[in-house]
């Protein structure tokens, strides 16, 4: 496999074609951004501790019989991935009220979602990824019905396969953000699953052990990424 010219350049990762047309690689850089791209700073090893913790939770997604993108980890930074066909879909599970939901409901944080809820954003930056529904993701030809509600179904079960490994590591699972692609007419997991788009506190502490930190100016950012990983069997290099 031969990497080739870069595709696209998001506010965390880098996409580069390969020799392979169904193949692409996934660069996953130091630089981080909060508050669609408002706050922004490189945080150093943050590329590296999140291509390992990608790679690690995808095998246990695959595991758990999860279709994702992920094929294999090239090196510190760098990812194989399938070349899917990205739905501009945001899928997002909360299990804890957190962030967003707080802020639009005027919920109190940290109040358990029995059962836990699930919403659609648009991924549309200029936008600022609005909140939407099936309606409008079918009448706007974001993604249709059948592929909503398999997305729908894949964003629970790893609910279940993650909120149990994250509890092994004593964390709690309070949110997360997935994104979705069509892979030969299948739907599979694209993007990452990396401390950067989900919520994890401390189970008993409840210290926030994620992106937050970063937007809320907390410090120790890359520190608790690489505690959480180690928490949940992760052994990052050096
Ligand atoms: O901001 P909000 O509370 O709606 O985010 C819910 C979850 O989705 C959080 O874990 C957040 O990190 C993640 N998210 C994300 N990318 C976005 C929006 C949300 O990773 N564009």
């Amino acid at each position: 496999m031969e990497k080739r010219q870069e595709l696209y350049a998001g506010k965390a990762k880098s996409v580069y074609t390969t020799d392979d047309q169904d193949r692409l690689v996934l660069q996953f850089r130091d630089d981080t951004s909060a508050f669609d791209g408002k706050k922004k700073e490189a945080l150093a090893r943050k590329g590296m501790v999140n291509n390992v913790f990608n790679a690690f939770i995808m095998a246990r997604l695959q595991e758990a019989g999860v279709p994702t993108h992920f094929e294999k980890r090239l090196n510190a930074t760098e990812s194989l991935v399938k070349k899917l066909d990205m739905i501009p879909v945001e899928c997002v599970v909360r299990n804890i009220a957190a962030g967003g939901l707080v802020k639009r409901l005027g919920v109190e944080e940290g109040i358990e979602l029995a059962p836990p809820t699930f919403e659609l954003f648009l991924k549309d930056d200029e936008k600022g990824d609005p909140m939407i529904n099936e309606s409008l993701a079918e009448t706007f030809g974001w993604a249709k019905p059948e592929q909503l509600a398999e997305m729908k179904a894949l964003t629970y079960q790893v609910n279940d396969v993650l909120k149990a490994l994250f509890a092994q590591g004593g964390l709690l699972l309070v949110d997360y953000k997935l994104e979705f692609g069509v892979f030969k007419g299948k739907i599979v997991l694209g993007d990452e699953f990396s401390p950067d788009g989900c919520r994890l506190w401390d189970a008993e502490t409840r210290e926030k052990l994620d992106k937050d930190r970063f937007r809320q100016g907390l410090g120790g950012v890359i520190e608790a990424y690489e505690e959480v990983g180690r928490r949940i069997g992760i052994e990052f290099p050096a």
